[in-house]
């Protein structure tokens, strides 16, 4: 998948902006908090992937042996992204059903990074966190919902994929334990078949096509082809027309009188899944709102335990300034500019990690926790952030999880009345 998004290149930014950037100190960590410090940097954009969650002990996705990708043989797959793809779940629910129990959040503790991005908010120079994780970690670091953005959706809540009716997605879960997969009990309105066009509307077509016939047999006189050819195509058009009104015409007593002795609603019976973003569904209309708009506002954009894969999220990397740096704690080198093997295209988006004209990407190749232990420790910050980690309590065992799903009932009940030829759900 290509990338939209464009940036200068290096050489179309002055020698003087791009010094200004890192003001003639190293592309490194310790630069970077020397810059928090003097308030240089105030805004600071988060992008995190499955990485920062593995030191709770959640497999990434992508890691060879360790990764989920590489652990779902039991679950018979096509290919392993299918778990999480729509076409597939609506003929094949129960791998995503099992694999979404084995996930579903609780449990889990924070590592130090989800303590080091609720300690960013805490000292004023947190902008917004993206994660791509649905595993809730943040939130449960006290990072605060309007700081926010679950771009890969959450366990919050949950729809039918035909109707997109609300479900509880508690009631969810406590099927799915059951052993049961869940489907959606709305009912929705069967409507009377579409009328046929009246006679009027019939009657304007028959007149729109005798007066092309009127006109071709002038353009024959003329020997114009052009129009020949233009008034050929209208009136094959026209006839189709005709040709549709009649049958429908033709049919319509028929279907009336079968919709009017037959039931006027039915069960949807659609399955119901957790709003998480599957391939083949869009990114809610948070990050499509808030990606631009934060990207430009961004002082710093720090890219946390990813593998960039995945579009549009991978994105966030051109919406900030070509004048803001960028850092990357993560295990790999990810995301570079000139990366030109599949599944991604950067273009000039992508990292300059190794670039010699590279003047505002830094890299630090190690484990998220031991990457913000050493930003905190150039920032001082070592004490509040171990001050987090200890008075973090994790939920006692068999309560709720603390992600907070929607209340049980309202939705449970409410039936959604939709038509009959309702439309396949997708995310905003
Ligand atoms: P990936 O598994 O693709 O990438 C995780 C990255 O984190 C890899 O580069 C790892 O090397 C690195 N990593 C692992 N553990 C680390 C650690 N402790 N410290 C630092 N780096 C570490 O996961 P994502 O990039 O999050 O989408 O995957 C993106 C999306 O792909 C997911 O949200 C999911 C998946 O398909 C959907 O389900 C829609």
């Amino acid at each position: 998948m290509g990338a939209s998004l464009s940036v200068p290149e290096p050489q179309d930014i002055s020698t003087e902006d791009r010094f200004n950037v890192f003001r003639g100190l190293p592309l490194s960590l310790s630069s970077l908090a020397q810059f928090i410090k003097d308030g240089h940097i105030k805004r600071i954009l988060v992008a995190a992937g499955a990485g920062i969650s593995v030191a709770a002990g959640i497999p990434d996705f992508r890691t060879p042996g360790t990764g989920l990708y590489d652990n779902l043989q039991n679950y018979d797959l096509p290919t392993p992204e299918s778990v999480f793809t729509l076409d597939y779940f609506r003929d094949h629910p129960q791998p995503f059903c099992t694999l979404a129990n084995e996930l579903w959040p609780g449990g889990f503790k924070p590592t130090t990074t989800h303590h080091f991005l609720r300690l960013l908010e805490l000292r004023g120079v947190l902008l917004r966190v993206f994660t791509q994780n649905i595993d809730g970690l943040e939130r449960l670091a006290g990072v605060s919902e309007e700081l926010l953005v679950e771009a890969h959706g959450s366990f919050a809540d949950a729809h039918c994929i035909e109707c997109a009716g609300q479900h509880c997605v508690l009631d969810w879960h406590e099927q799915i334990q059951a052993g049961s997969i869940p489907r959606c009990g709305c009912t929705l309105v069967i409507p009377p078949p579409t009328s046929p066009p009246d006679e009027e509307q019939v009657k304007i077509l028959r007149q729109e096509l005798s007066s092309i016939v009127q006109q071709k047999a002038k353009a024959w006189a003329v020997t114009n082809w052009q129009m020949l050819t233009d008034l050929g195509m209208k009136e094959v058009r026209l006839k189709e027309k005709i040709a549709e009104a009649e049958q429908q015409t033709a049919a319509f007593p028929a279907l009336l009188a079968e919709w009017e002795a037959g039931p006027k609603d039915k069960l949807c019976d659609g399955f119901i899944k957790p709003d998480i973003v599957f391939f083949g569904e869009g990114l809610p209309a948070r990050f499509s709102y808030l990606a631009p708009k934060d990207g430009g506002r961004a002082d710093l954009l720090i890219v946390l335990g990813t593998s960039l894969s995945v579009m549009p999220f991978a994105g966030l990397l051109g919406r900030v300034p070509a004048l803001c740096p960028r850092l990357l704690i993560n295990r790999q080198a990810v995301g570079l500019h000139d990366q030109e093997s599949p599944p991604m295209f950067f273009g000039n988006i992508g990292l300059r990690l190794t670039d010699p004209q590279n003047y505002r990407d830094v890299h630090a190749a190690m484990d998220c926790d031991d990457g913000v232990r050493e930003l905190c420790g150039h920032l001082g910050w070592t004490e509040e952030l171990n001050a987090l980690e200890r008075a973090y309590q994790l939920p006692a065992s068999g309560s709720r999880p603390e992600v907070p799903h929607r209340k049980r009932r309202q939705h449970k009940l409410k039936a959604v009345r939709l038509r009959f030829s309702h439309q396949r759900f997708t995310m905003p």
